[in-house]
């Protein structure tokens, strides 16, 4: 394993996600994760990673020296660089501020980073401080096109550093890089694949669980449907999953999880057809904190009613996953995620928890769900709100209106692979502002709802852009929906970026 410390920079889990695709497992830590944890962890190698300050400010963030004494390999990115020419007794000169550029760089091919690579290199570089004087030991195995040294090493004690950003492709030759660095010095491995990930999770799931019995919320969303795959892979019989369908997914989702779930794998598969218990919940309530709340605390009443049928149940099992425990911080991270899925459940219950997927992105989990043989529609599902369509029915949700934003939704999710760019967008959707409009139907006046559509790219969710969908697409979009969902005789564009929008309209 490598172990990468987080020192604040954007691209870290980048970083890490790179150094799995080699084949070789890797985690992001904290920059305050003890020489004792590092010991723990066993890594072959550790990476520090880039960051937002500069050695000497004051709110740049420390390194503990014992971390070169461990007999581990380091590499330092950018601020990691900086740390270590500092340790090492090498001197820095801060630049006026930090901007990022594509440089070209000389490099020493006869320098283990290097071996076999060009001389030339174009690198994308984020520098906030020049490497004035080389601590002792050191040679500069790169330089940039103003002589300034980008990358560093000492072979004798298997410490590196580099000045550019090599896991962003816009490094020719970064990856090359890294596979020097987890290769050639650290030795790693290279054995760890998604089937190998499934096999040594089967392993552990069964030994944790035993001959008891797990219960497990099911959504429908990739992650819940991914752990209950697993676990099935597992222990069968022994999981119990419920589903909740609270009447605010899409069209055809219901349906698709049943099947799923309950032909294609040996566990017990609960559906609580609770939708009229949500509708009535809702009724007449329009303000969406409200809409959320109540949503969200009436799964988990459905659920304990539910899970209080069962008996013998001793472990709970969760979808969490990597990108969840890093937005909830490796203390450089400022984002605090706001939204809790539906899946949110109470503290009180008194369950152990099982999350087989906590080690893994999102891509890596999709992997995993493909190769447990679960369907492509919900492998690929696109992201998808907890409250659901209850926060794409603006105001009051009805019955009435959910209709008609399911099939507006369905239309759109059509054309939109028929056009083959349903990989390509991130999430695309219809939601049902409240407002009706005149149009003219037959040569008659007609007074219907408007339908927006809603489609953005984006990596995270957290900032967004929207989605430029040719025009004829959506001539057809709005074709189709005016002429085949009832009670709707406008389609508008949402064209608004997150910030200052909301991916979701409430
Ligand atoms: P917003 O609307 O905040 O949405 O820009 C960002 C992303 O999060 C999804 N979303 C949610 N996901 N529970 C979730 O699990 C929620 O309550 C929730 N609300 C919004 C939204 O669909 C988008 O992908």
């Amino acid at each position: 394993k490598i172990v990468v410390l987080d020192y604040g920079s954007q691209y870290n889990q980048l970083l890490t996600r790179t150094i799995r695709e080699f084949g070789v497992y890797s985690e992001l830590h904290a920059h305050t994760t003890t020489v004792d944890e590092l010991k723990k962890m066993n890594p072959v190698g550790i990476v520090l990673s880039g960051g937002t300050s500069s050695v000497g400010d004051s709110a740049a963030y420390d390194i503990n020296p014992e971390i070169f004494t461990l007999g581990i390999p380091v590499l330092g990115v950018n601020y990691g660089t900086q740390l270590i020419v500092n340790h090492f007794g090498g001197t820095l000169e801060k630049l006026a501020d930090r901007t990022y550029r594509q440089e070209s760089i000389t490099a020493d091919t006869t320098s283990t980073l290097f071996a076999g690579q060009t001389e030339k290199q174009s690198v994308w570089m984020g520098q906030s401080a020049h490497v004035a004087q080389l601590p002792e030991g050191f040679t500069a195995s790169a330089k940039d096109s103003a002589g300034n040294i980008a990358a560093i090493s000492n072979d004798e004690q298997q410490v590196y550093g580099v000045q550019f950003h090599p896991e962003v492709h816009h490094s020719e030759q970064g990856k090359e890089v890294l596979r020097h660095f987890v290769f050639d010095i650290c030795k790693a491995k290279g054995d760890w694949t998604m089937e190998r990930f499934i096999e040594i999770e089967v392993e552990k799931i069964r030994s944790t669980v035993g001959d008891r019995k797990v219960l497990c919320a099911l959504s429908g969303g990739v992650d819940s449907s991914v752990v209950a795959a697993l676990i099935d892979r597992a222990i069968g019989d022994q999981l119990t999953c419920i589903f909740v369908d609270h009447g605010l997914l899409r069209k055809g989702e219901v349906e698709s999880v049943v099947k799923t779930f309950s032909e294609q794998f040996s566990m017990h598969f609960i559906k609580v057809d609770a939708r009229k218990r949500f509708l009535d919940k809702l009724e007449g309530i329009t303000d969406p904190e409200q809409k959320r709340k109540i949503i969200g605390n009436e799964f988990i009443y459905v659920f304990d009613e539910e899970s209080a049928k069962l008996d013998g149940i001793k472990f709970l099992a969760q979808g969490t996953i990597y990108a969840d425990i890093i937005e909830s911080g490796t203390a450089t991270s400022a984002t605090i995620k706001s939204h809790h899925n539906v899946g949110g459940l109470p503290e009180d219950m008194d369950f152990e928890l099982i999350e087989p997927l906590r080690a893994l992105f999102k891509d890596e989990v999709r992997a995993v769900g493909a190769e447990l043989g679960l369907p492509d529609e919900i492998v690929h599902r696109q992201p998808f709100p907890g409250p659901g369509l209850g926060v794409r029915v603006l105001g009051e949700i009805t019955e009435d209106k959910l209709e008609i934003v399911r099939d507006a939704d369905w239309i759109l999710r059509d054309e939109i692979a028929k056009a083959g760019l349903d990989r390509s967008i991130w999430q695309y959707f219809a939601v049902l502002p409240n407002i009706r409009s005149v149009g003219v139907r037959n040569e008659k006046r007609s007074y219907d709802y408007a339908v927006g559509i809603r489609a953005v790219h984006s990596v995270d969710g957290m900032t967004a852009d929207w989605a430029r969908i040719p025009w004829d697409v959506l001539e057809k979009i709005s074709t189709r929906i005016t002429t085949e969902v009832d009670q709707v005789n406008r389609v508008v564009y949402d064209i608004t970026a997150k910030p200052p929008g909301t991916i979701e309209w409430e």
